[in-house]
C-alpha cells in the first residue's frame, strides 16, 4: 500500500517538475480584479462559533506572520473565536507527526497548513482533503495564483488549498560586519566559500552557523541545487538524473567539506539560534529560507545590509528554489463553515499582503502592494518572476513524506559516518 502511494506520489512530482520546467520563467498569472474592490473577503455577520487552525509557527520569525492574519480574521469574523493549534518546531518537524496522529484518529482541526506539491499530494491521496474549487470560483482565485504554484495543488481539475506565501529556501544570509572585518564578500561558489571559510576559521569566527537536522537537510539541498545545476536538480525528483551519478558524488562530497565549517553544537539548535549567531557576529553565513528576513528584520529589528545581508546560496545564482505554505479544508472538521471563512481571508489579497511581510515570504497572489514590501521582498518578488525555478526537499515539494524521510534517516546516519558512498546508496534506494 505504502509503496503504491509513495509511487502515485512520485509520478506526481514527475509532472510537477516538468510543468516547473516549462513555467519557470512566465510564473505569474494575469492580474484580474479581486472578488470584492479592496481585495477583502467579504465578512459573514452570522457565523459564529469557533475555528482550530493549526500550523508550526510559534516564535520567532513565525508568529508575527500568524498573528497579523488572525487579526484581520477577528476583524471580519468578530464572533468566530480563533483557536491557535500551531505546535512549535521548525519545518513541522513536530507538527506533522502530531497532526498524522490526529489524521489517523479522526480528530483533524479545521484548517492544516500543509506545503504545495508532494507533501500536499500525501493528504490528497489518501482522501483527507476537501476539494476547495468552489472557493477558488468563488473568489476568482485562479487567475491571481501562480501558473507554478497552481499544478502542485490541483489533482484532476480538483484544487485542494490556498497558498498563502512563496517562501525562497536557496539564500545564504550573512553578517555584514563580519565580512567587511574579514575582507570578504559573499561567495558565489562553494569554492569561493571554502576560501572565505578559511580566512574566518583563523579568526575565530564560525564560517557557516547550523541548526537541528531538519536545517541539515536543507542546506544539504541548496548544495545539491549549487553543485548540480536547476535541470540536473530538478530531474532528482521525475527520475531523468540518476542518483548514482558521478556529479551527485562529487556535491555529496562538497557537502560534506561544507560541514567542517560549520559549529559543532549545531543538533542542539533551533534554526533562530543558528541565525542568531549571524546576528552576533560570532558566525558569518548561515543558509535558511527567507523567513530568517522576518526574524531577523521583524524579531530583532535589523536593517538590511546594515545588521544583515543576503545572495543566492553558492551556484544558484538565477535560480528560485521555493515553498509555499497552504492551508487546506480536511474532510469531517469539525467547523467547516468557519474554516471556509479562515481559507477567505488567508486567500485574500489584504490577508496576504499583512501576513508576508512580517512573515519574510512574498505573496502567493500575483496582485500584491508591492510598495509596502521591504528590500529583500521587492528582490524576492522580481526573481520570482524572472528566475528559474526549483522545488525544495525540506518544505515538502519534491518528494512525498515517505521519500523524504528516507533521504533525512540517510542524512543522519551520514552526519554520524561521513561516508558519501553508503549516503548515495541509501538515496539510490530511497528514488528506486
Ligand atoms: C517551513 C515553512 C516556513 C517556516 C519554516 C521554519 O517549512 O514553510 O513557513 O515556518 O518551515 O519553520
Amino acid at each position: 500500500m505504502q509503496t503504491l502511494q509513495k509511487r502515485a506520489v512520485k509520478t506526481f512530482a514527475a509532472s510537477a517538475a516538468l510543468t516547473l520546467g516549462l513555467v519557470g520563467c512566465a510564473s505569474t498569472a494575469e492580474v484580474e480584479a479581486p472578488a470584492t474592490d479592496d481585495g477583502a473577503p467579504a465578512a459573514s455577520e452570522t457565523l459564529s462559533g469557533s475555528v482550530e487552525v493549526f500550523s508550526w509557527w510559534t516564535g520567532g520569525g513565525e508568529e508575527a506572520g500568524l498573528n497579523a492574519l488572525i487579526e484581520i480574521f477577528n476583524a471580519e469574523y468578530p464572533d468566530i473565536e480563533f483557536i491557535n493549534g500551531a505546535v512549535a518546531g521548525g519545518a513541522g518537524t513536530n507538527a506533522r507527526a502530531v497532526l498524522a496522529t490526529r489524521l489517523e484518529a479522526s480528530d483533524p482541526p479545521d484548517s492544516f497548513q500543509g506545503h504545495a506539491g508532494a507533501e500536499l499530494m500525501d493528504y490528497i491521496t489518501a482522501g483527507q482533503l476537501e476539494d476547495l474549487s468552489f472557493l477558488y470560483d468563488e473568489q476568482g482565485w485562479v487567475s491571481v495564483m501562480p501558473d507554478t504554484l497552481l499544478p502542485l495543488i490541483t489533482v484532476d481539475g480538483a484544487i485542494y488549498s490556498v497558498p498563502v506565501n512563496i517562501h525562497r529556501s536557496n539564500v545564504m544570509w550573512a553578517n555584514p560586519s563580519v565580512l567587511a572585518d574579514n575582507n570578504i564578500e559573499m561567495p558565489a561558489t562553494w569554492d569561493d566559500f571554502f576560501v572565505a571559510a578559511e580566512i574566518l576559521d583563523a579568526a575565530g569566527i564560525i564560517p557557516l552557523a547550523l541548526g537541528e537536522q531538519w536545517t541539515q537537510l536543507h542546506l544539504f539541498e541548496t548544495v545539491l541545487l549549487g553543485e548540480l545545476g536547476t535541470s540536473a536538480y530538478n530531474g532528482l525528483w521525475d527520475g531523468s538524473t540518476d542518483w548514482a551519478g558521478a556529479d551527485v558524488t562529487a556535491a555529496v562530497e562538497t557537502f560534506a567539506r561544507v560541514l567542517e565549517y560549520t559549529n559543532s553544537d549545531a543538533a542542539s539548535l533551533a534554526w533562530q539560534d543558528a541565525s542568531q549567531l549571524v546576528i552576533n557576529g560570532d558566525a558569518a553565513f548561515n543558509i535558511m529560507g527567507d523567513w530568517a528576513e522576518g526574524f531577523f528584520r521583524v524579531d530583532n529589528s535589523l536593517v538590511e545590509q546594515e545588521g544583515y545581508t543576503w545572495a543566492a546560496s553558492p551556484g544558484t545564482e538565477g535560480t528560485f528554489q521555493f515553498l509555499s505554505d497552504s492551508f487546506t479544508l480536511p474532510k469531517d472538521a469539525a467547523n467547516r463553515d468557519q474554516a471556509i471563512a479562515w481559507l477567505t481571508v488567508a486567500g485574500s489579497a489584504v490577508g496576504q499582503d499583512a501576513f508576508n511581510v512580517q512573515k519574510g515570504s512574498i505573496p502567493a497572489r500575483s496582485d500584491a502592494d508591492r510598495a509596502i514590501y521591504p528590500p529583500y521582498l521587492q528582490s524576492a518578488m522580481d526573481d520570482w518572476a524572472s528566475n528559474e525555478v526549483a522545488g525544495s526537499l525540506t518544505h515538502g515539494v519534491t518528494a512525498s513524506n515517505a521519500w523524504k524521510a528516507d533521504i533525512d534517516t540517510a542524512l543522519g546516519l551520514f552526519l554520524g559516518t561521513k561516508d558519501v558512498a553508503a549516503f548515495q546508496a541509501a538515496m539510490v534506494t530511497a528514488a528506486g
